[in-house]
């Protein structure tokens, strides 16, 4: 047999990964990305505004979105999973002001601690202690990624409006840079 058929044999005989768990965290692949593709769209609508802090702080998320996908991706494949790619969904373009993009902004990182916690209802339904264990990463991202949200939607509301701490706020907001998370653990 020739080497190719071979490694081709050993990939389709290694599935280690739980069927359901495959589809569901395909499906979690497309949220992370559909999060990612939000999260652009804000910083587009900030970039618009001349409000270059808000933009970065946006583009980071954007980016950290992009590293979630990268890690289940990875997981997926490291389980011998097949990765499917699905047409992602178009996104909101325009908000009333940044209070609002931020309320959005908690929303959506309210559905995804659903949709995590779902998952990891699935893996311990099925048993995949691997899955399980992979999540928790995930579980625990989501607190930070809420409380880092509401802390900047708490700061709006308190600003009224004022344009003054709104330029303050938009400096600070600058200052975030991407750091890698999913590979620290
Ligand atoms: Fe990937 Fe913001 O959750």
């Amino acid at each position: 047999m020739e080497t190719g058929k071979i490694i081709f044999k050993i990939r389709r005989t290694r599935k280690m990964l739980n069927p359901r768990l495959e589809k569901e965290l395909n499906e979690q692949i497309n949220a992370e990305y559909w999060s990612a593709y939000l999260y652009l769209s804000m910083a587009a609508y900030f970039e618009n505004k001349n409000l270059p802090g808000f933009a970065n702080w946006m583009k980071v998320q954007y980016q950290e979105e992009i590293s979630h996908v990268l890690k289940f991706f990875n997981y997926v494949n490291e389980r011998g999973g097949r990765v499917l790619l699905k047409p992602i969904n178009a996104v909101k373009t325009e908000w009333e002001d940044e209070t609002e993009v931020f309320e959005d902004t908690l929303i959506h990182e309210r559905k995804v601690t659903g949709l995590i916690n779902n998952l990891t209802n699935i893996s311990l339904e099925e048993k995949d202690h691997a899955t399980h264990n992979m999540l928790q990463w995930y579980v625990a991202e989501q607190v930070e990624e809420e409380s880092g949200v509401d802390e900047i939607l708490q700061q709006l509301k308190m600003l009224e409006g004022n344009k003054h701490g709104l330029l303050m706020l938009d400096r600070e907001l600058k200052q975030r840079t991407f750091i890698d998370e999913t590979i620290k653990q």
